[in-house]
C-alpha cells in the first residue's frame, strides 16, 4: 500500500482544497466569511460538491450547515465529524476548515485503501461558529443539535437585524433540509482542529488531545452619555461615552491580568455619532470573557459589571450590560480521547501531549448530545485568527492517517461490540 505522506494523493487533494477554500471570501485581498454571507455561501456550495466529488450524501439545512454522509451497510448510530467554515475578519485558512477537509480526506483514504463502513460516517461542515456577525457563538452547531432557542433567535447584528430574520431572508432555502441530531441519535462527535497554542509545536509533536474546553461568556456594553459640541463643551460639563468606555477596556484588562486563567477581551468597539468633532454620545463594544472554571469565570463577569457600572456612575454615562451568551466548560469523553490516542500510537506517534483548548468549538454544542473527543494539530507559532495561520503538509497527513485509523477502530468494535 502507497505510504500515506504529504505526497500521496489523497493529502494532496485535501491540501488543495484548503487552499482553495481559503480563497473564498466576502472581501477581495483577505480571508472573511461571516454567516450567511456571499462568501458562506459559496463555500458552502463548494464543501457541498467537494463531498459529493468523494461519494457522500449530501444535504443543507437552511442556515447553510452541510453534512456529507458516508452509509455504512449495516446501519446503526452515525460517528459525527466536524467542524466550522465560518471565519474571523481577516482569517487564516485552517480554523474551522481543516477539521472539515481533514474529516473528508479520512473517509476518501478508507475508500481508496478499500476499507469498508459498516456503521454511517458524517461530516459536518457549519455555517458558524466564530460568531462574528451576531456575537453569538455556535449557531450552525446548535441548529444541528436542536438547542438554537429562541432568545438565540432574537439576538440583533450590527444593523439590527436578529439571527431569525436573517435566516428567513438570506438563508440557504432551496433543497434545505433540518440537520438535527438529538440525545441518544450520535454515536459520539469527533472534532479536528489546529491547536491555536505553541505547546505541540514546542513539545515536536504533529497531533494532542484535548481533555477540557473553556466556558465563555460573550457580551455588550452600551455606554450612553450626551453628544456635543467638541469646541464649546468645557471638558468638566461633559458625559464622553468613548471616554468612559476606554476606562472600561482598560479595567476589564486589568481584572483579566490579575486573575489568570481568565482571558477577557474587548474586540469591537462601536462610537456614536462618529464626528470628529463631536463629543461622543454613544459607545458599545463586545465582551468575550473566559475561564477554564465556571464558577470563576461568572465571578469574573460579575466583578467586571461592577467595575464598568462604577465608571460610568463616576461619569455620568448610563450602562446597558447584556449578557448575549454563555457556554460553561466541557470535558472530553475519555474513552473517545483513549480512542484517538491509541489511534495516534497506532501511526507511529509516541506520547500525545493531552491539552486543554482556551479556544470554543462546535465540540462544547454537540457535548449536550454526545460523547466528544478532540484531535488538535500543531500550527506554525500557535498563531490563529490571523491570516498567517500556517500547518504542514506533513501534520495534515498525519492528522488524516489518525482520524481514519480511530474511524476505522470504532467501526471494528461498533461491529464486534
Ligand atoms: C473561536 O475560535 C473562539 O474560540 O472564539
Ligand atoms: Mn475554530
Ligand atoms: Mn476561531
Amino acid at each position: 500500500m502507497e505510504p500515506v505522506g504529504k505526497d500521496h494523493p489523497v493529502i494532496r487533494k485535501a491540501w488543495d482544497r484548503l487552499q482553495e477554500l481559503g480563497g473564498i471570501s466576502d472581501e477581495s485581498g483577505r480571508l472573511t466569511r461571516v454567516f450567511l454571507s456571499q462568501g458562506s455561501r459559496r463555500a458552502a456550495e463548494k464543501l457541498s460538491a467537494w463531498m459529493r466529488e468523494d461519494g457522500l450524501d449530501v444535504c443543507h439545512d437552511a442556515l447553510g450547515n452541510v453534512r456529507g454522509r458516508r452509509h455504512g451497510a449495516e446501519g446503526g448510530l452515525p460517528l459525527v465529524l466536524g467542524s466550522h467554515y465560518d471565519t474571523v475578519i481577516d482569517a487564516g485558512r485552517y480554523d474551522g476548515a481543516l477539521g472539515i477537509i481533514a474529516a473528508m480526506a479520512a473517509l476518501d483514504l478508507m475508500a481508496t485503501q478499500g476499507k469498508a463502513i459498516t456503521r454511517p460516517v458524517d461530516v459536518l461542515g457549519f455555517a458558524d461558529e466564530e460568531g462574528v456577525r451576531f456575537h453569538a457563538t455556535y449557531l450552525g452547531s446548535r441548529a444541528c443539535t436542536g438547542t438554537l432557542g429562541p432568545a438565540l433567535m432574537e439576538v440583533r447584528d450590527a444593523n439590527g437585524m436578529t439571527v431569525a430574520d436573517a435566516i428567513r431572508s438570506e438563508g440557504w432555502h432551496e433543497g434545505a433540509q433540518d440537520i438535527v441530531y438529538r440525545k441518544g441519535e450520535v454515536a459520539a462527535y469527533l472534532e479536528i482542529h489546529i491547536e491555536q497554542g505553541r505547546v505541540l509545536e514546542e513539545t515536536g509533536q504533529p497531533l494532542g488531545v484535548v481533555f477540557s474546553i473553556c466556558g465563555q461568556t460573550r457580551g455588550r456594553v452600551t455606554l450612553r452619555g450626551r453628544t456635543e459640541h467638541a469646541g464649546t463643551t468645557p471638558m468638566p460639563l461633559r458625559r464622553d461615552a468613548l471616554a468612559a468606555a476606554a476606562e472600561c477596556v482598560l479595567a476589564v484588562e486589568a481584572h483579566a491580568a490579575g486573575n489568570a486563567p481568565l482571558v477577557a477581551t474587548v474586540g469591537k468597539l462601536d462610537v456614536r455619532p462618529g464626528a470628529g468633532n463631536a463629543v461622543p454620545g454613544e459607545a458599545c463594544f463586545t465582551l468575550d470573557i473566559r475561564h477554564p472554571d465556571d464558577e470563576s469565570r461568572q465571578k469574573a463577569v460579575a466583578a467586571i459589571k461592577e467595575a464598568c457600572a462604577s465608571i460610568s456612575g463616576r461619569r455620568q454615562v448610563a450602562m446597558d450590560f447584556m449578557i448575549v451568551q454563555e457556554s460553561a466548560a466541557v470535558a472530553c469523553d475519555p474513552e473517545w480521547t483513549e480512542r484517538l490516542i491509541d489511534s495516534a500510537n497506532s501511526i507511529g506517534l509516541g506520547d500525545v501531549p493531552v491539552l486543554s483548548s482556551g479556544a470554543g468549538h462546535d465540540a462544547v454544542v454537540f457535548s449536550e448530545v454526545a460523547p466528544v473527543a478532540m484531535l488538535f494539530v500543531r500550527c506554525l507559532g500557535g498563531l490563529s485568527h490571523h491570516p498567517d495561520e500556517s500547518i504542514t503538509r506533513e501534520d495534515l497527513a498525519v492528522a488524516v492517517r489518525a482520524a481514519a485509523a480511530c474511524i476505522e477502530k470504532w467501526n471494528r468494535q461498533a461491529h464486534e461490540g
